[in-house]
């Protein structure tokens, strides 16, 4: 069977392909719909989004600031209404969740709690490929306790030759450097090669050896399953412009573990909108924080760039996890095999090939000189196809079961095969 008849016979036994066309998908100048498959960066619209901020645009047109106590959806406890689909997104208890801010920001918010040294327990450790935005939070914030980040950044590497972290090697890393660290930070999804950590077995050992751990769920949530409370992190972060398809800036989210719920002696930095509902309105001047993630909120939220994220979280309740995750897995897998039996050795995959060990992102290597890796890229996008592109050699594509079906896949596939050997 040719991969396009494959496509259709998949796409028509699946029984989430209706929900793409809950989206808008980006077109050419021509009108003509693209292949999408850089969810990854950022997720598409869904049509309802529109509804969702009218809704308060009219409300502010209607009742100004009533808006906070008498809109449809009031906005004083509007971020409420997202709590309990992130809790189900995250493995947490709700009262473990909250959204706020943006990742970064969530990030310094966590530390300021979470990493506190002391004596002898005064590092970090991240990877050595942590995304930018983290790796400046983790330097500004040894740099803001005195700690000289050369001496006080400790970072694991892949193996000589190899692309992804083995969990054996962060566990020994962790074991080893154990009585120093005061925080392990890591990614569930990392970025760059799409392989999902065993953050179940990383947060048991950084526990074990004395550490706080955080995660980064960036591209994890909404991707892959996630059981933070079971796994006793100490808290996450993560954006939800990208699979979760909050819209671009959207506000970000952020787990405690409820066994930091009530400590009022953790070190945070405070804002009327963590302080106790009941009498956040009394004005008084002293803080009293609301138990479990919602204490470390700081500002009343961003409503117009909550709503369209509480549209899209209404579509993964219709979907369910499990059947995202199944479709997920079916999406990857296609596409792994298409792109394998059309370029054979001339693509090198940089993402781990396990489904447990990957989520939606395959990142794949051109074996080609970086010049004509990049111009295969061009060609890729020429012809239709969003994916994206990382310096020197590294090209993502990441089909979105919510939105993407397997002719999408079929179609990248034979665009790339017909890029690659121009
Ligand atoms: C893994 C990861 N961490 C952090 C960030 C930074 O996010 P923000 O700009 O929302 O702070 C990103 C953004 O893409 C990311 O991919």
């Amino acid at each position: 069977m040719t991969a396009s008849r494959a496509a259709h016979a998949l796409d028509a036994a699946d029984p989430l392909q209706p929900l793409a066309e809950e989206f808008h998908h980006p077109q050419d100048r021509g009108g003509a719909r693209l292949t999408y498959l850089c969810g990854h960066s950022l997720g598409l619209q869904p049509r309802s989004v529109a509804a969702y901020v009218e809704r308060e645009l009219e409300d502010w047109r209607r009742l100004g600031v009533e808006g906070h106590w008498s809109a449809a959806r009031p906005w004083a406890d509007y971020h409420e209404q997202l709590t309990a689909p992130l809790a189900a997104l995250v493995g947490a208890l709700p009262r473990e969740v909250v959204a706020m801010n943006s990742l970064t920001v969530n990030l310094h918010l966590m530390m300021v709690s979470f990493f506190r040294p002391r004596a002898e327990r005064d590092c970090i450790l991240i990877e050595s490929s942590a995304f930018p935005s983290d790796r400046y939070a983790v330097v500004s914030q040894l740099r803001y306790h005195g700690l000289e980040p050369s001496r006080h950044l400790l970072e694991v590497a892949p193996r000589e030759g190899e692309d992804h972290l083995r969990t054996e090697d962060l566990v020994a890393s962790i074991e080893r450097l154990g009585p120093r660290l005061a925080l392990v930070l890591l990614p569930g999804v990392q970025y760059l090669t799409g392989q999902r950590l065993d953050l179940a077995s990383l947060a048991q050992c950084a526990r074990r050896n004395g550490a706080a751990v955080g995660f980064d769920l960036a591209h994890a949530i909404g991707n892959t399953p996630l059981e933070l409370h079971d796994w006793q992190a100490d808290f996450a972060v993560w954006c939800s412009y990208k699979y979760l398809n909050g819209g671009p800036g959207a506000i970000g989210g952020c787990f405690v573990h409820e066994r930091h719920a009530r400590d009022a002696a953790l070190p945070r930095f405070a804002g009327w909108w963590g302080h106790d509902r009941a009498t956040r309105f009394s004005m008084s001047p002293d803080f009293v924080a609301m138990p479990g993630a919602s204490g470390w909120q700081l500002s009343n939220p961003p409503i117009l760039a909550t709503a369209p994220l509480l549209a899209s979280l209404r579509l993964f309740e219709r979907a369910g996890l499990d059947r995202l995750r199944s479709k997920s897995i079916a999406l990857t897998g296609f596409l792994q095999s298409e792109i394998e039996s059309g370029l054979g050795d001339l693509v090198e995959l940089v993402t781990p090939r396990a489904a447990e060990a990957r989520g939606c992102q395959l990142s794949i290597r051109l074996r080609r000189s970086p010049e004509a890796a990049r111009r295969c890229f061009e060609r890729l996008t020429a012809a239709g196809v969003v994916g994206d592109w990382r310096e020197p050699d590294v090209l993502r594509l990441a089909p979105a079961p919510l939105y993407n079906s397997f002719r999408d896949v079929a179609n990248a596939a034979a665009a790339l095969t017909q890029a690659a050997r121009a």
